[in-house]
């Protein structure tokens, strides 16, 4: 390697201090201040500085996702009428509570009966719809504070309609309800019998917890009057029919149609909350089917129809 001379060496070094000097650059300050740690402190206050921010932001997020997911459980909560205060049952509880409800009026209930000897008058359509009816009136009974007592008499195992019912029906062996291939008339003294049929003179009064109640379980596709009726004549037991003429009147519609004959789920539903709210007003306010023609009067338009006999 070429060595230099110390005099072409500080010739040299003059040379580009000129120059730096023309550029205006310290080359003095820039090589011998400590310029390295004023740029690292400030580097890492800009590293602390974004760290910071950084930190500010999360936390932010955070506490927004916290907040929506306590609004969303006030709605919740709100939604399903239960609070801090009321906390909610669980599934398992409910179940247990509806089950021990159940249990208890197959001893203590009101007594109701669905007939069911008569499904061999009708077509396959009908005994699946009877069937389908059957499980709306157990859900009706599962889900009511005081539910009935209620036995299906008359089902044979190798009917249309046992088969029906434990196809459609989840559950249908378990309900809990009796299921009897026996008639109403083997599991009560005939005096206790109340059937309930549309063709009744009487209206029904009240539902009384020494009497059964018995509903045809029919399915009227085919429209076959009175069958109830004369099967409680055969029987030779009281009938009853709601009463619709007493708290309902007749409402205009373009077919002029007007129907009081229900499907048993219906009836059952009336039955229910009648018992829960001693008004057949509200009970057949709720329950009535608006297509059927019919809607509670007034009540300032006073009793529409004297019951001939108390039922
Ligand atoms: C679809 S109805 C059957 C109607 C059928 N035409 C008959 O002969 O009664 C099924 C059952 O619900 C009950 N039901 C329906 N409407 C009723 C009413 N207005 N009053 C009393 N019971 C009624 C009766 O027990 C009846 O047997």
């Amino acid at each position: 390697m070429a060595q230099m001379n110390s005099a072409e060496g500080e010739l040299q070094l003059n040379g580009v201090s000129e120059e730096m000097d023309l550029l205006h650059i310290d080359v003095e300050t820039d090589v011998v201040e400590d310029k390295p740690g004023r740029e690292d402190a400030a580097c890492s206050k800009n590293v602390l500085r974004k760290q910071r921010n950084w930190e500010r932001q999360l936390a932010a997020k955070k506490n927004k996702r916290k907040e929506e997911k306590q609004r969303r459980k006030l709605n919740r909560e709100q939604e399903s009428g239960t609070s801090r205060a009321d906390p909610p049952f669980t599934k398992r509880v409910m179940k247990a509570i509806t089950k021990e409800r159940l249990v208890e009026a197959q001893s203590t209930g009101l007594r109701l009966c669905v007939d069911l000897s008569m499904t061999d008058s009708m077509s396959d359509k009908e005994v699946s719809r009877l069937a389908g009816q059957l499980r709306r009136l157990y859900g009706s009974n599962k889900k009511a504070t005081r539910p009935f007592h209620v036995s299906l008499t008359d089902l044979r195992e190798d009917s249309r309609l046992y088969r029906e019912c434990v196809r459609m029906n989840d559950g249908f062996l378990n309900y809990t309800m009796d299921i009897t291939e026996k008639s109403c008339l083997d599991l009560f003294p005939p005096e206790t019998i109340v059937y309930l049929t549309p063709d009744a003179e009487e209206a029904l009064q009240t539902v009384d917890a020494d009497k059964v109640y018995v509903l045809g379980g029919l399915v009227d596709e085919s429209i076959q009057k009175k069958l109830s009726f004369s099967k409680a004549a055969e029987l030779s037991v009281h009938m009853a029919r709601l009463p619709i003429d007493e708290f309902m009147v007749k409402k205009n519609n373009v077919k002029n149609f007007h129907s009081k004959i229900l499907a048993v789920n219906q009836v059952f539903d009336i039955l229910l909350t009648f018992c829960n709210t001693g008004s057949w007003t509200e009970a057949l306010q709720t329950w009535f089917p608006p297509g059927k023609g019919y809607v509670v009067a007034p009540e300032e338009s006073g009793p529409l129809s004297v019951p001939q006999t108390q039922t």
